[in-house]
């Protein structure tokens, strides 16, 4: 029988009680009702919320799309950036063998491209394209973000020179707007087979619509299960008034307690290097939905026990700004013993015959012990296996968690202004036109 993930907040109670987290999770219904009834802030941004139920019709077509490009082609490269991007690479990256690329049993691999603008990157990803039989999927919600637009420009162009147009564009699957944007254009014009990311999801918010599940389907990985576990989640969470026992609502409540006692910066902490872009998918779900009007806790994240050998130092002893999420899962889906050996010359026969993960499961508790007796919170959340259904449920729980949290800071969790910036001042250095006089003062200013 499947089972829920699970949240402890043992060693968080040093620092902040645990009656004050049920209070602040109870005085949160207010937030969660808020969410449900869209009469907070990004209320037009609320489509995630009921996202389980409402994506089922169309995962026939997913699974079809990706069934056809898996029989025409061996890769497919996803082209996407921010939630256009992570949230399928979270699940591909936490389901896949460690070392895909060195399998020769695989039956379709995806390569990623347009999440930066590094010529390298490029060139070394065309001289992977110029050798191999593949399609292409684009992702981009307003159609117009300069990394995916110019990733896509570069790829299609050498798909249209390696195939002709007509074949091409058979291969080329592009996500984006139900109407608006340059890439929606460019599908008209061209005939490339859509999907839609509805108006009223942002990007980061999007993982179960076809722009996280059509990727993860190329891979081979069930997004009915996927759907599933964040469905689960979504059942005992999104209408459930009672904050004692309200998972999302407890996390939500937990860190912004420890926020005010001066705790601004959370790491979330993995022991499965899989794990690492599920941390990454987390940090802009946070880092994008709280960040703003100079508020936010700042999501960081650590890969143990690799980065206890180098960050570890610094969340030991450094300054006392830290608290973690541990986020683990309780049983590896395989398993390898320490063999006995007869000398014992590296002295680790008090290991032989124990499993890696009891070592792993050792250290994780000592460094929650250790960490915690060097002044930091740690929040605990364990999934019981790393599985479609498992990953789904955090998901929800995070998604839901996160719309929570902002409304308890106070900001608007479902717009991102800050990303603008850096945009306008790259249009303006790239001489994009209507952008001259602000380039003008730009380059005054880089002299
Ligand atoms: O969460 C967000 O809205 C952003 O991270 C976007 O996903 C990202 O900027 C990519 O945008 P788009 O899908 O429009 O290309």
């Amino acid at each position: 029988m499947n089972e829920t993930l699970s949240l402890n907040l043992r060693n968080i109670a040093d620092f902040v009680s645990l009656e004050e987290v049920t209070a602040l999770a109870q005085q949160s219904v207010r937030h969660l009702d808020s969410l449900n009834n869209k009469t907070g802030a990004g209320n037009d941004f609320l489509g995630w919320m009921t996202l389980p139920d409402d994506i089922l019709p169309q995962l026939d077509n997913i699974e079809k799309c990706a069934e056809y490009l898996r029989s025409i082609s061996d890769f497919t490269v996803v082209i996407g950036i921010g939630g256009s991007y992570l949230g399928s690479r979270a699940v591909i990256e936490a389901l896949s063998h460690t070392f895909t690329s060195l399998r020769q049993d695989l039956h379709h691999e995806v390569l990623f491209a347009g999440q930066n603008l590094s010529e390298d990157y490029i060139a070394d990803l065309l001289e992977i394209l110029d050798k191999v039989n593949y399609s292409i999927v684009v992702i981009s919600k307003s159609g117009v973000t300069t990394e995916p637009a110019i990733a896509f420009r570069i790829i299609r162009n050498h798909l249209e020179h390696k195939l002709g147009k007509a074949e091409a564009n058979k291969r080329i699957v592009a996500i984006t707007d139900s109407s608006k944007g340059a890439l929606r254009l460019l599908s008209q014009k061209n005939g490339y087979r859509t999907f839609v990311i509805p108006d009223n999801i942002g990007g980061r918010y999007s993982v179960l619509t076809p722009a996280g599940l059509l990727p993860i389907a190329l891979c081979g990985f069930d997004i009915r299960l996927l759907v599933g576990g964040a469905k689960s989640m979504e059942e005992i969470s999104r209408t459930n008034r009672n904050g004692e026992s309200n998972l999302p609502l407890l996390y939500a409540a937990a860190r912004n307690l420890i926020l005010q006692s001066g705790k601004t910066t959370e790491i979330m902490v993995s022991y499965n290097p899989k794990l690492h872009y599920f941390a990454e998918w987390w940090k802009q779900l946070f880092g994008e939905s709280e960040g703003k009007d100079g508020k936010g806790i700042f999501p960081a994240a650590v890969d143990f026990t690799t980065d206890l050998h180098s960050l570890g130092q610094y969340i030991q002893d450094g300054q006392r700004i830290l608290f973690e999420t541990v986020l683990s899962v309780r049983e590896p889906a395989k398993k390898v013993t320490v063999p006995e050996e007869e000398d014992d010359a590296d002295q680790l026969n008090y290991l032989a015959g124990k499993r890696m993960s009891y070592v792993d499961h050792n250290a994780a508790a000592g460094t929650i012990l250790a960490h915690n007796d060097g002044n930091v919170p740690v929040i605990h959340i364990s999934i019981p296996e790393l599985t479609e259904y498992y990953i789904g449920q955090l998901f929800y729980f995070f998604e839901l968690a996160c719309g929570v949290s902002g409304y308890i800071l106070d900001v608007n969790p479902f717009d991102q202004p800050g990303v603008e910036a850096y945009k306008k001042n790259m249009f303006a250095l790239n001489n994009k036109p209507g952008y001259e006089e602000a380039g003008k003062i730009l380059k005054e200013r880089l002299k």
